[in-house]
């Protein structure tokens, strides 16, 4: 019995360490949470769509798997060598079979890492190949999106899905899926040859598997709810980052830094709590296993050791010092890749995870599409009709109510009405930036639903209320990446507009740099960028919608001034807050609440003595004030 007392404590002591975790598993709070990640969609058609990135790859994956072979031949056979070199030494001592046997050695270790180091190339190559493919594929999808879909998902997201998405399933591709297989292999393998070797002791070590499975089961439950709340902190903190850096300068102005300091703190000890909580889980699991591993080794010594000394036989195989040492070797490679495989176990779940948040994204229909037999326009002559257009970004709350009006090739109409009108909403239609619900939109007669919007936006020029420029030079953002326009054209461009004038003034002239956003330019220079940027276009329509209220008078003069001059171009729709930009116009539409309330030339509304009169009455005198003080 007293022979046995080691082997006993040693099944006492695992025992006790089940018995614990078993109840703390049973105990754990919000049990269900910890479960499953949040997923709609099966793993297998995660898994399908996944492998299609992977197909075009398909050579190079099989390469892998071959060199993985040799890689792993290392982990069986070395154990194997060590322990015939311990043969070898006991016996009769010759240089000769050792000087073999150690070259041998070092011969597969070689191979083995040259494997390996050949092995991660090809993998990291392909991994960045379907990144990029992926990559792209997502972000062509959100340029396809309508403006109602996009102003419906934070940047911060979009983001996230091009870029930490999809590394977490390159990452998939190049290491997680590549260490499972090898590791699945690897255990099988040892398995195999420590069977060949000697059952009896094969049998010792896998008294010790079922705990080792017992324990990455629990492990694996506490490790997903500990993931998911570092999973949550984080986005929580990035989309708190993204929205208050954007808005830092309201911050600054309002003297909220410390209340902002104060959340942001909150959520950054959030994350590091959650962040403390997975670490402990980790650092509960490894050891964990490595006393598993470390028992079994005692096991291996107390048995091995027994059966060597009084040369025991069992189950008929003799045992010799070289054997246990073989086999030293092999569990400290056994319980490795199963620890591994637990923890790729979650890495794989997580890239599932973002896999599903990416497909769901691809799979989001783009809500303003082609029709099948949409007409290409070459050339439009820029003539505009609204028939009773109805339209509501959300159902029910009607923003636009039976507009219709007429613009003939080369006029400029002027919208103008209260904040909130639907004057923006109007110019947006026209671009099918969304596409109404009821009624008609015809350019020179042919419904904008039946031409190819790429067709019907070549020909517009959109300068928009709130201009956006892009980093880069001010070229760049003239020119947006249309290579085809001469340094003349670029120049004429500018001086048509009246944006010479500053930009001379600019140290590097054209190649000055814009940072993000413009915001090293004035609202009045970029409103002249916006408008150099149309017309070097040559668009047959001009879409203006004014946004500068509150621009010196000089620029407002180079503005009108520019304005004047681009009637010239084509068809020009203005939305105009100052009348007297205005003036000249064609047609003067006045919107009220998504209505047309009144339309005609200046002077005719004038004549009418309605709304339009009293609004230009009240500026009007506002101006005469301003010009008296
Ligand atoms: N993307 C959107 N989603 C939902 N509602 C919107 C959206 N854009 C505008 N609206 C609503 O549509 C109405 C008309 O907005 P629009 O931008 O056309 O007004 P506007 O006449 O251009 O005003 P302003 O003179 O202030 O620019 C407003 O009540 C606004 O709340
Ligand atoms: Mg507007």
């Amino acid at each position: 019995m007293r022979e046995y007392l080691p082997i006993l404590i040693v099944g006492a002591i695992i025992a006790t360490f089940s018995t614990a975790f078993i109840l703390a598993y049973a105990f754990m709070k919000n049990k269900k949470e910890a479960i499953g990640f949040d997923r709609n969609m099966k793993d297998t058609e995660i898994i399908k769509r996944l492998f299609k990135y992977a197909r075009p790859h398909y050579k190079s994956f099989i390469l892998v798997l071959l060199i993985m072979l040799l890689s792993i031949a290392y982990d069986l056979i070395s154990p194997m060598f060590v322990g015939y070199i311990e043969e070898l030494i006991k016996q009769d001592f010759e240089l000769k079979p050792l000087f073999i046997a150690v070259g041998l050695y070092a011969g597969i270790l070689v191979v083995s890492m040259a494997a390996s180091y050949v092995q991660a190339i090809i993998l990291q190559k392909t991994g960045q190949k379907i990144l990029s493919a992926m990559r792209m594929d997502i972000f062509a999808h959100i340029e396809s999106l309508s403006h109602d879909q996009l102003n419906q998902m934070p940047v911060g997201k979009l983001v996230t899905r091009v870029t930490n998405d999809t590394n977490a399933i390159s990452m998939m591709f190049t290491h997680i899926l590549v260490t499972m297989v090898k590791n699945v292999f690897v255990i099988v393998g040892i398995l195999g040859a420590m069977l060949l070797l000697n059952y009896a002791l094969t049998l010792m070590v896998l008294c010790f598997v079922p705990f080792v499975v017992l324990f990455t089961i629990i492990f694996r439950k506490f490790s997903r709810k500990a993931y998911r709340k570092v999973k949550d902190g984080t986005t929580d903190i990035n989309t708190y980052l993204s929205e208050n850096l954007s808005g830092i300068k309201i911050t600054q102005i309002f003297n909220r830094e410390d209340q902002k300091m104060e959340d942001f703190l909150e959520k950054s000890n959030t994350l590091c709590k959650a962040k403390q909580n997975q670490i402990f889980v980790f650092g509960i699991f490894r050891p964990m296993v490595y006393m598993l591993y470390i028992s079994s080794v005692l096991c291996l010594f107390y048995l091995g050791g027994r059966g060597v000394i009084k040369d025991i036989t069992m189950f008929g195989q003799a045992m010799n010092s070289g054997t246990v040492i073989t086999f030293y070797l092999y569990i400290s490679r056994f319980f490795n890749p199963i620890q591994a495989l637990a923890e790729q176990f979650n890495f794989l779940q997580n890239a599932f995870a973002s896999a599903e948040k990416i497909f769901t994204v691809l799979d989001m229909e783009p809500q303003v599409v082609d029709e099948e037999d949409a007409i290409e326009l070459d050339e439009i002559k820029g003539e505009i009709e609204f028939r009773d257009v109805w339209f509501a970004y959300k159902e029910g709350e009607w923003v636009l109510k039976g507009i219709s009006f007429h613009v003939e090739p080369m006029q400029t109409v002027a919208l103008v009405g209260a904040t909130g009108s639907g004057k923006s909403t109007i110019l947006s239609l026209i671009c099918r930036n969304y596409d109404i619900q009821k009624g008609q939109i015809l350019i020179d007669g042919i419904d904008i639903k039946h031409i190819k919007k790429s067709s019907l936006r070549r020909h517009f020029g959109q300068m928009l209320q709130d201009v956006f420029l892009f980093s880069g030079t001010i070229r760049s953002n003239i020119v947006l990446r249309e290579e085809s326009y001469t340094e003349e054209e670029i120049i004429q461009a500018c001086k048509y507009v009246n944006a010479d004038a500053f930009i001379n003034k600019l140290e590097a002239g054209l190649d000055e740099v814009v940072r993000e956003r413009g915001n090293n330019f004035s609202a009045g220079q970029r409103q002249l960028l916006s408008f150099a940027r149309t017309i070097i276009h040559k668009p047959s329509v001009m879409i203006l919608d004014e946004a500068t209220a509150n621009i010196d008078t000089e620029t407002e003069l180079l503005i009108q001034d520019s304005l004047e001059k681009m009637k010239n171009i084509g068809t020009m729709l203005i939305v105009a807050h100052r009348l007297s930009t205005i003036q000249h116009a064609d047609n003067i539409i006045l919107l009220s609440d998504g209505q047309i309330l009144e339309q005609g030339s200046h002077q005719e509304l004038l004549h009418q003595k309605g709304r339009y009169h009293q609004l230009y009455m009240l500026q009007y005198s506002k101006e005469q004030l301003k010009q008296r003080t």
